[in-house]
């Protein structure tokens, strides 16, 4: 057992190796109700579905669905959205045995302490702030394209300058606002017999909306875990209505004119334009990976273990809960869209705005543009939550600072780690170029799924006898296919995504050897347990 020295343990390189592995217990406050939680508990399982189905619709349906319809699926992006929801769905069953057997703040960081030691708790930790953290830099900048559009639809005009990241180049399109100067565009322009270079230009200083909307909710999430939870449920209900209004509207107006629906599901699965991903089915399976986003939010729940009222059973039921009813409501959505407009006519940054004119409901426009904006929100301020929480177990465990596990004394809300994930969050936001985050989400969050159903397999074959409130069905067949699924994404993606992973992996690994590892308290307090006698529940 190595030997505290002086708040610090040692190093010997010869006791490396077993501290790589050593396993931690699950705190008492996150294993028993009756035990002082620094955190209240206040969320019920509606809450918990509401912080799910908050963290889950967002930029992902209201903008991601028009592109993978106009460039891979056609009308069969509806089938794109059930095969994206059934993959999330195998990685939700994994989170949810998890969930429920180590009810602890922490996600999958913590069981990964609890089934795979310290090495793999801060690898999964530390990938856990590209998916949460990097959502939030990235949502933020979609919640500003669409908070600049509405403030320019009632003739307040932002300066350009203040809506993009550093360095990135915009151009004002005659009668729209300003977008982002690609080549395509560029191409496009001319097509149509306009020289980019004629148009007005401007460069990118900061996005001051999405450093405004991130550091709000923070101030939110410091003020209270039941103010956050009411103001999440409050827009769950308006962007869920939203969309629902929009879908009613659709099939209305489709039965009345079924001629329309008929011409643009004619093909259902547009045939294949000689390339992998560009429609066919295989435009199928390449819309799935794409809208893979659009889901990510229902594994916030399993960060709110401390925070709820009956985790055991009621943070199941919050993951699944969420994932099945946003998946149900995404595919009607999606049928709803393509059935109303033609798949081509979706290449747009507001896709069902499009949807609601085609259909002629004009009343529905501010309604689902309000929607997005409360939506995106609603993910921010979920994002931030898991992240902030991840940061407190992290720092409980003495691996971050200890100042990350502060807890405010009124509000009984982790108020640094909070402040700290919404600055740097703002900062992500305010000066990263979309394109980078979104790589990195992907890739990060892929890589937890990974682990957390690994985590499943681990935890029945070392530890068996623990009681399992919710057990994932078809053990070991169903998480193994999580895994399979997850690292087949993986793989479709860019080699500088892996790069990019990597890069971070590093920077992560010299954090801990050159702090955690000898802060970590499972280095002071316990002996380096065998995996049979660390036990999460005891
Ligand atoms: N699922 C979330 C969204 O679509 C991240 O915005």
């Amino acid at each position: 057992m190595p030997a505290p020295t002086g708040g610090k343990c040692e190093t010997r390189l010869g006791s490396l190796w077993q501290r790589f592995f050593r396993l931690r217990h699950v705190p008492k406050s996150a294993r028993s109700r009756d035990t002082p939680n620094p955190l209240r508990r206040v969320l019920g399982a509606p809450e918990l579905i509401a912080l799910g189905v908050g963290g889950i619709i967002g930029a992902g349906i209201y903008v991601l669905t028009g592109a993978v319809a106009s460039q891979h699926a056609g009308p069969a992006v509806c089938l794109s959205f059930v095969l994206s929801g059934s993959s999330c769905a195998l990685a939700a069953l994994c989170y949810a045995e998890l969930a429920s057997m180590i009810p602890a703040a922490g996600s999958a960081y913590v069981y990964a302490y609890a089934t795979m030691g310290e090495a793999m708790a801060w690898t999964i930790g530390w990938s856990l702030v590209l998916e949460y953290l990097f959502t939030v830099g990235l949502v933020s900048i979609g919640w500003s394209g669409y908070f600049s559009s509405l403030l320019r639809d009632i003739g307040i005009l932002l300066p350009p300058e203040w809506t993009a990241p550093y360095g990135t180049h915009l151009v004002q399109l005659p009668g729209q606002g300003w977008v982002i100067a690609t080549g395509e565009l560029a191409q496009w322009l001319r097509g149509h017999g306009v020289h980019m270079e004629d148009l007005p230009q401007a460069s990118g200083w900061v996005n001051v909306p999405a450093v405004a909307i991130v550091l709000s909710l923070s101030a939110l999430l410091v003020l209270g875990i039941r103010e956050s939870a009411t103001l999440n449920t409050a827009i769950v209900l308006f962007k869920t209505g939203a969309l629902l209004c929009f879908v009613a509207a659709a099939f209305r107006y489709l039965t009345t004119h079924p001629e329309v629906w008929h011409q643009n599901w004619d093909p259902f699965v547009p045939p294949n334009r000689g390339e992998f991903g560009q429609f066919g089915w295989s435009g199928v399976l390449r819309g799935a990976g794409m809208i893979f986003f659009a889901y990510l939010g229902f594994d916030v729940v399993s960060t709110a273990g401390q925070e709820a009222k009956n985790p055991q059973r009621d943070l199941p039921i919050g993951i699944l809960g969420s994932l099945s009813l946003c998946t149900i409501l995404y595919v009607l959505v999606a049928i709803a869209l393509t059935g109303a407009v033609h798949y081509s006519r979706l290449a747009v940054p507001d896709p069902i705005a499009v949807g609601v004119e085609a259909i002629g409901a004009r009343w529905l426009a501010p309604v689902v543009k309000l929607g997005a904006i409360s939506g995106i929100s609603s993910v921010i301020l979920v994002f931030l939550l898991g992240q902030s929480r991840i940061f407190w177990a992290m720092a409980e465990d003495g691996l971050l600072p200890p100042h990350l596990a502060r807890i405010h004394p009124r509000f009984q809300t982790p108020y640094v780690a909070t402040v700290v994930s919404g600055v740097a969050g703002a900062l992500l936001g305010a000066f990263c170029p979309i394109l980078v985050l979104n790589e990195l989400v992907s890739i990060g969050t892929l890589f937890a799924f990974i682990l957390v159903c690994l985590g499943v397999l681990i935890l029945r074959h070392t530890q068996p006898e623990l009681p399992r409130p919710f057990r994932v069905p078809w053990v070991p067949w169903l998480p193994l296919a999580g895994v399979g699924i997850c690292f087949l994404q993986m793989v479709s993606l860019p080699a500088r995504a892996w790069a990019r992973l990597i890069l971070w992996l590093i920077l992560g690994w010299a954090l801990y050897l050159g702090y955690g590892i000898h802060r970590s308290k499972a280095c002071q307090e316990l002996p380096a347990p065998s995996p049979k006698s660390a036990s999460p529940g005891a």
